[in-house]
């Protein structure tokens, strides 16, 4: 039978119950796949990677070490997280690399788009490579491939956010997760003891606040994006829209307008806030933020994030926007 087939008998994993008799079956299969063998994984902080990263925690304890890489573009309080939980509270065996220089030094002055991406893509493997490199005898590559990554690649093997990483290593794939689709992953992960925050965490795309930050990307401009999007996600949670709404953030593009504070007159950026709702993200429809939420989000944006005089809300459902703005 091909491992890649979720096979039709396979039960919906809805509950505890049947997340605990998961978890149970996989530790054991995981051990029995491994052994005594070391096994590295790139750990993003994302529900699919944290999950499949507690898994292993579970049935090899040390020897598997866990890399996360901060390419400088994550969330605000988003390294700091995954550091707690998993060094602190999991004990996991935790390197914690951060790479900000490495990468805005590789991004300055790109502006293309796909140009921006490919960069991202290629300094990750580097610089997760040089880790790989530094601990001895690792046999095996964990990955939190879900089983929509393996039926989106049509048989071409998923690799999930970061691209080409099982040839470069020729390590053995360990993927304890690929037949769940994402609802369940987040069973199981709720079952392992993950916080809410990461277990129902909104979706991030791989090159994060890169693309957010429109055009070549500046340090002050992408500070723009990270502070405001620390905004917005506090207020959305505490309105109690957190988990209601499929994707929300904002977006600092690499243009200025004129504005006016304290009499004096400013030449600043907008910041541009996005909220949709999709269940496959082909098209994506706006949410309708409650008026005096979104002033509420105004004022703050305005009053504490440095460079910035003006706030909009994109109206624009996918067709024919895309949820990101690049
Ligand atoms: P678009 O902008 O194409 O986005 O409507 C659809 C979904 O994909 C996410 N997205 C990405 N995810 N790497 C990722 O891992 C990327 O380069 C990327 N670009 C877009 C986006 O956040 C949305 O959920």
């Amino acid at each position: 039978m091909d491992s890649n087939v979720r096979p039709e008998s396979m039960v919906r994993i809805t509950t505890p119950e049947l997340a605990d008799a998961f978890i149970k079956e996989q530790v054991a299969a995981l051990q029995k796949q491994i052994g005594n063998g070391k096994v590295l994984l790139a750990l993003s902080g994302g529900v699919d990677s944290s999950v499949t990263a507690a898994l292993l925690i579970k049935a090899i304890g040390q020897n598997l070490t866990c890399v996360h890489v901060n390419h400088g573009l994550l969330r605000k309080g988003e390294a700091e997280q995954v550091i707690d939980v998993f060094r602190n509270q999991m004990k996991a065996n935790l390197v914690y690399i951060d790479a900000t220089d490495r990468f805005l030094d590789k991004l300055a002055g790109v502006s293309d788009p796909e140009q921006k991406r490919k960069i991202i893509g290629a300094e990750f493997i580097n610089v997760f490579e040089e880790e790989a490199k530094k601990i001895d005898g690792v046999k095996f590559l964990g990955q939190g491939t879900i089983y929509p990554d393996i039926l989106e690649s049509h048989g071409v093997k998923a690799h999930h956010n970061v691209g080409g990483l099982p040839e470069k290593f020729g390590l053995e794939l360990v993927e304890p997760v690929k037949l769940l689709f994402k609802d369940e992953v987040r069973v199981v992960g709720k079952a392992l003891g993950l916080p809410d925050s990461m277990v129902f965490r909104q979706p991030f795309p791989g090159p994060g606040l890169g693309v957010r930050c429109t055009g070549a990307i500046t340090r002050d401009r992408l500070e723009a994006v990270r502070e405001s999007d620390a905004i917005l996600r506090e207020e959305f949670a505490n309105a109690g829209l957190a988990g209601k709404v499929w994707q929300y953030f904002t977006i600092v593009p690499d243009y200025r307008s004129t504005g006016v504070k304290d009499g004096k007159r400013l030449w600043d950026w907008p910041v541009i806030i996005r909220a949709v709702n999709t269940t496959d993200a082909m098209t994506a429809t706006v949410e309708e933020i409650p008026w005096p939420l979104l002033n509420k989000i105004t004022k703050r944006i305005l009053a504490e994030v440095k460079g910035v005089n003006r706030v909009l809300y994109d109206l624009s459902p996918k067709p024919c926007a895309t949820i990101e703005w690049e």
